[in-house]
């Protein structure tokens, strides 16, 4: 099958009203484009839990802050359609700003998610998830899918996600897809190919830290510690820090129980660039028998 390109949210209504009529299960894969292989892999996972993938694409200008990168945000409609075609998408979904959001966007609903939204990066991007729950509560009103598929890259954002689900009793599954990394550790990010050639090097360090933390984590120190080691051992590395925190992965608290599932969190800059990582962090008595 080749990849229709469906920029009306009517003619997409219209596919997908067929494919559901003959019984066919239908995954969406929310994106901004630029797709590199961490997008890619979502559509994979799609496809193999759903008869029909469609890839959204769109920009989503209520996300970015007043100071973001939104207009110089990569856009590579081209390469992404082909890449999508060899990946076994269906649609590429491409709206237009007005499909999204028809009395634009500063007159549009808004979707402020709570509490797991004031911490991490919510704290340091303000409205950044009231405009990601908004675009994402409207693909998923476009396109009624049975399964959706956001990445453990943007943690918090998948765990927003998950909770609106629930919340505003959306009858879809979302399910995580694992972190896709370069050799050398980075987690792939449109944002990447904003680094010069030494801030490339560097970048790496990010995800180093955050597995010298883990084993720090599993030797006793305490999320306090780990934020502060975490906090110097990146400056030192060269970034600009936002934060280095542990918390707890269902509601996103710091974390103070070891027995429950956390993950270590981090943000930091390099010159312009933002980037973001995370680590889970094993239950303490499976990190012993693999050490
Ligand atoms: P974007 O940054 O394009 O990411 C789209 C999806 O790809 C997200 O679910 C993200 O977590 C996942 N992803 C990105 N890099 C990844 C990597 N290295 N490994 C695994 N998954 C990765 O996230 C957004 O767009 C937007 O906020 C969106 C949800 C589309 C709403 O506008």
């Amino acid at each position: 099958m080749s990849l229709l390109r469906i920029e009306d949210a009517g003619q997409l209504r219209q596919r997908l009203h067929d494919w559901r009529g003959d019984g066919e299960r239908i995954a969406l894969v929310p994106t901004m484009g630029n797709l590199h292989a961490g997008h890619l892999a979502l559509v994979e996972q799609a496809r193999r839990h759903c008869q029909r993938v469609v890839t959204s694409i769109f920009v989503n200008p209520t996300q970015f802050g007043p100071n973001e990168d939104f207009s110089s945000y990569p856009r590579t409609l081209e390469a992404d359609l082909q890449a999508l075609a060899g990946h076994g998408c269906d649609v590429a979904f491409v709206p237009g700003l007005a499909t999204l959001y028809p009395f634009g966007p500063a007159q549009a609903h808004r979707l402020s998610p709570p509490l797991l939204a004031d911490v991490l990066c919510g704290r340091h991007r303000p409205g950044h998830f009231d405009g990601v729950a908004g675009v994402v509560a409207r693909l998923f009103n476009l396109v009624q899918p049975t399964l959706a598929v956001f990445g453990e890259k943007d943690f918090q954002q998948l765990r927003i996600i998950e909770r609106m689900t629930v919340d505003m009793a959306y009858d879809i599954e979302i399910a995580r897809a694992p972190i896709c990394r370069e050799p050398d550790g980075l987690a792939l990010s449109s944002r990447n190919r904003y680094l010069d050639a030494g801030q490339r090097r560097c970048a790496p360090r990010l995800h180093d830290t955050l597995l010298a933390l883990s084993r720090s984590w599993h030797e006793g120190a305490d999320a306090a510690a780990i934020s502060q080691a975490g906090e110097r051992m990146l400056a030192t590395a060269g970034f600009v820090v936002d934060y280095v925190e542990v918390r707890h992965e269902d509601d996103l608290q710091l974390a103070q129980d070891r027995a429950r599932p956390a993950r270590i969190f981090a943000a930091a800059r390099l010159g312009g660039t933002r980037l973001i990582d995370n680590l889970a962090l094993v239950a303490s008595q499976e990190w012993r028998a693999g050490h």
